[in-house]
Order: C-alpha cells, then structure tokens, then sequence
C-alpha cells in the first residue's frame, strides 16, 4: 500500500473521513462560535455540580473537558458512560448534560431519564433523536449542531460545545483564545502530517507503518489521559485494529511489572507516549523511567510531544496527528475507516431484544 497515492485513498474511503479528520480545526471553531449565541436558563449558573453523559464518540468529548479543566474549575465533573447516573445525582444543584451525537444511545437516553426524574438541570447536546424529543418535552436547552458524519468525526463539535456552554454558564473562563491557538496549531501541523505531504518525510504516515501488524498501547498522563483514550478508540474504529491505552503515572505501579510476558505479545506491542512540556515534574521524570524500563524489556516505544503553548492546544494537535494515524493505519489494512459494522449489530442485536424498560 502506498500511503502517497490519493487515488487509493478515495478508493478505500468513500464516506469521506480523510476530509473529516481534515475538518477538525473548523468543526471546532464552528463549535465555539455556535455557543457564543445560547441563551441558558439564569438558575443553571447556581449549579454545584456538572455531570456528563455519553457514549464513545459523544463521551470522549467530556472525558477530554474534564482533563483539561481540572486544575482551575472549581465545581466537580463526573463523565458517566452507561445506564445509570450516581445514587449522589439528585436534584437542581447538578447539571446534567447528555451528549449524543445520534440521539438514540440507549444508554445515554437511560441515565439523561434517571437524571429528569430526580430533577436535575438538564441540557442536551445532539443531533437531535430521542434526546432532543426527550429534552424538548421538558422545555430543557437542546444544543442542536448539524454535521453528517460518524459521531466520532465530530469531536470538535462533541468537545468544543461543552467548553463553550459552560464558559456562557459562568462555570469556566473563556477558551476562546485556547480555541483559537489550538485551531492555528491543528492547521499548521496539518501541513505535515496531511496526504499531500509525502511518506518520507510525514510523520503520521511513517507512524502508521511502523503500527502496522503491532499491537499499540497508548500512554497519557493528566490532560493527555482522554487523548490517549482517543488515539485507541480511533485507532479500534477507523483502523478496524486493536490498541489499548494506560495512565501515567498509575500504570508506574503495575503495567511495568509486566512489560516481558507473555513474549509474543511483547515482541508485537508497540508504546506510544503522549506527552506534554506542561506535563507535572515529577511525571516528566516518570516518563524517563518509565522509557528506560521499556528499553530494558525491549518494548518498542515511542514518544510524540503536543504543540503550542496552551494545555488546548496540546490536546487537540495530538488528537489531530493520532486521527491521521488512525486514517492511515485503515489504509494499511485495507480497511473502510467509516463504517462501525460491529457496533451497529450490537444496537440492532439489543434492540431485538425489546426497548429498555
Ligand atoms: C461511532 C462512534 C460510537 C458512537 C457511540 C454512541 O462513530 O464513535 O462510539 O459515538 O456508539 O453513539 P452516539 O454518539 O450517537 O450517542
């Protein structure tokens, strides 16, 4: 496979993903400017705590917000992936944001449910679907965005929209210049790591081809954690490929113990390091150490540093080159990055079994 030649490449992927992946620094600054008009409810600035549904490629964009603010918002954020909110969940101090691109995930429309009967301010963030029928019948804010694509393609809106709704709630600072650096530093890497920039000298494509036949584990630390989770996801959906993702400075106090066996695996596993100059200190040494004890068990591993000035921007440009590789690793094995065959049999299998009661 000749990752240089676009024929190929519009061959294999008729839905478009090339051009979505190139979309992102756009999607986000649509994203930011679509919050910048919202009018919210003055009651959901007294809010004491945010919770956020979603499922995958609608949760990734809470997991990411809650990396990024962390430091510096000073109300809790719990990211709830499944059918059930927390028993502590309970009425008007707590925001609860459901996010579903489609509208239609079971499990994001059971806890959105949990959350409207136990009285909470709840907001939706979607297409439309059930959620936007659901949030409408309740006179509840529908952030609706519109964008064709798979939801994991629409990370600038899944991620961005939070962070502009809750800097227009009062509950965070405003990103709107992170927003802006991030988009600059997405574009200017672009350049590189794009299809018109060839194998020999595009990182992207060059990662990929080592990837190929191995098994990626992603590592992330902090505000790169949910980056890590995304570079996996993208690498299991886009890819059609295995990948795992681990947590520094956690997996410094296990996953290092078992870098040698089973050997077969850890001859085919390949560690990719994301990391950040914005890194804490101490996890700047771990992540030293932590390459040493890879070198020693000759683990293949790499590192790759985010952009800019900004912990946004450091984010997103990751994101931004570990989509690409995700889109050129399905090329390598000749796969379709859009459709999700597998998760659409799970919905279909469940929903024969009868709608959730
Ligand atoms: C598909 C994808 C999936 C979906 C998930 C939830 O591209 O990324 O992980 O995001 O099945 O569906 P939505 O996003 O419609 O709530």
């Amino acid at each position: 496979m000749n990752l240089d030649d676009p024929v190929l490449f519009s061959e294999l992927d008729p839905g478009g993903m090339l051009r979505r992946i190139g979309e992102l620094p756009q999607q986000c600054r649509a994203a930011w400017e679509l919050t910048q008009g919202l009018d919210l409810p003055v009651s959901y600035s007294a809010i004491k705590h945010v919770v956020l549904l979603g499922m995958g490629g609608s949760a990734i964009g809470g997991a990411l917000l809650q990396g990024l603010v962390n430091g510096e918002c000073r109300l809790p954020i719990t990211v709830v992936r499944g059918y059930s909110l927390p028993a502590f969940v309970q009425g008007p101090d707590y925001l609860v944001i459901g996010c579903s691109y489609s509208g239609n995930t079971e499990e994001t429309l059971s806890s959105f449910g949990q959350g409207l009967a136990r009285g909470v301010l709840p907001v939706a963030i979607t297409t439309g679907g059930k959620l936007a029928a659901l949030a409408q019948e309740r006179d509840a804010p529908v952030v609706h965005f519109e964008y064709q694509a798979q939801p994991r393609a629409a990370l600038g809106y899944s991620f961005i929209l939070l962070l502009g709704l809750l800097h227009q709630l009062d509950l965070l600072r405003d990103y709107a210049a992170d927003v802006e650096e991030a988009i600059q530093v997405m574009e200017a890497w672009q350049a590189e790591i794009g299809p018109q920039a060839p194998s020999a000298h595009n990182a992207a494509k060059l990662l990929a081809e080592r990837l190929s036949g191995q098994l990626p584990v992603i590592y992330g630390a902090g505000f790169l954690a949910a980056v890590a989770n995304r570079w996996k996801t993208q690498i299991n959906e886009n890819s059609k490929h295995w990948a795992f993702f681990e947590i520094l400075p956690e997996l410094n106090h296990n996953a290092v113990v078992g870098f040698s066996i089973p050997q077969a695996v850890r001859d085919q596993t390949h560690v990719i390091m994301l990391r950040s100059n914005l890194d804490h200190p101490r996890v700047q040494m771990r992540w030293d150490v932590t390459r040493e004890l890879l070198v020693c068990e000759e683990v293949a591993a790499e590192e790759f540093l985010g952009r800019g000035e900004s912990r946004l921007a450091h984010m997103l440009s990751l994101i931004h080159f570990g989509d690409y590789v995700s889109f050129y690793l399905a090329m390598l094995n000749d796969a379709d990055p859009t459709p999700v065959e597998s998760i659409a049999f799970l919905k279909r299998r469940l929903a024969d079994r009868g709608a959730i009661g």
